[in-house]
């Protein structure tokens, strides 16, 4: 059974500010290297996808992404012909092996597998900075990636939501979508997405644990 590593990296890094966000760097390497690296050694092949298809990393194979990050993993999607694919997002360049197994393993056994965090925080919706209603947060889970999936399905589910306008921040989504199963597989806090200028300072931090 062949598994392809998908790695979306083709967005702009608005909330960032600098520049497409795969590219910039934390402790010394880019955080499309980061995921690359950490993907590598568990599947067949990896492709990315980058803004403009170029500046493919070491052990990688690279295609031009979309305007939506749908878009772009539905390229990526018809850049491989493997039995699996893990979708995992260049923004989390925190990747451990575990996670890998695990969400691969969920893959195996019910088609679709997401990695996602049990919500520790206390959840309400606002608005204007007014506390409105409260959100239990019991079996609330918070979603990341990797997602893996069996490709047939993840991209009928691609196919199903471009024809009904769908569009959703993850690929996990499109399946259930479909009142098919996915696979909640416990994640990790250093899977967290770099989004914002703080979440830099904490991978920054985090760069050096983790390279030591
Ligand atoms: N992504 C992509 N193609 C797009 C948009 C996003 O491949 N057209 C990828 C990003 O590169 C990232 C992941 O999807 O790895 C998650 O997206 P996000 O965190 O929103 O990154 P950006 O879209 O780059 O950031 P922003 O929304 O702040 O512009
Ligand atoms: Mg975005």
């Amino acid at each position: 059974m062949s598994v392809a590593a998908l790695v979306p990296a083709a967005g702009s890094g608005t909330r960032l500010g600098k520049g497409p966000k795969a590219f910039v760097t934390v402790g010394g390497k880019t955080l499309l290297a980061r995921a690359v690296e950490a993907l590598r050694g568990h599947v067949d092949e990896v492709v990315v996808a980058t803004p403009d298809g170029s500046d493919a990393p070491r052990g990688a194979r690279v295609i031009r992404g979309g305007g939506t990050r749908q878009e772009t993993v539905e390229r990526l999607l018809r850049a491989t012909n493997a039995d699996f694919v893990l979708i995992h997002d260049a923004a989390r360049p925190f990747l451990p092996s575990r996670v890998v197994h695990d969400v691969l393993a969920g893959a195996r056994v019910q088609g679709a597998a997401t990695v996602a965090l049990p919500v520790a925080d206390t959840l309400v919706r606002g608005a204007d900075n007014a506390w409105g209603e409260l959100v239990s947060r019991a079996g609330l889970w918070a979603v990341q990636t990797p997602q893996a999936f069996r490709r047939t399905l993840i991209l009928e589910a691609h196919e199903a939501a471009r024809r009904e306008d769908f569009e959703a921040t993850d690929d996990a989504s499109l399946v259930a979508r479909l009142d098919r199963p996915v696979r909640l597989v416990e994640g990790d806090a250093r899977l967290f997405k770099v989004t914002t200028p703080s979440d830099l300072a904490l991978a920054e931090a985090l760069a050096v644990a983790w390279d030591a």
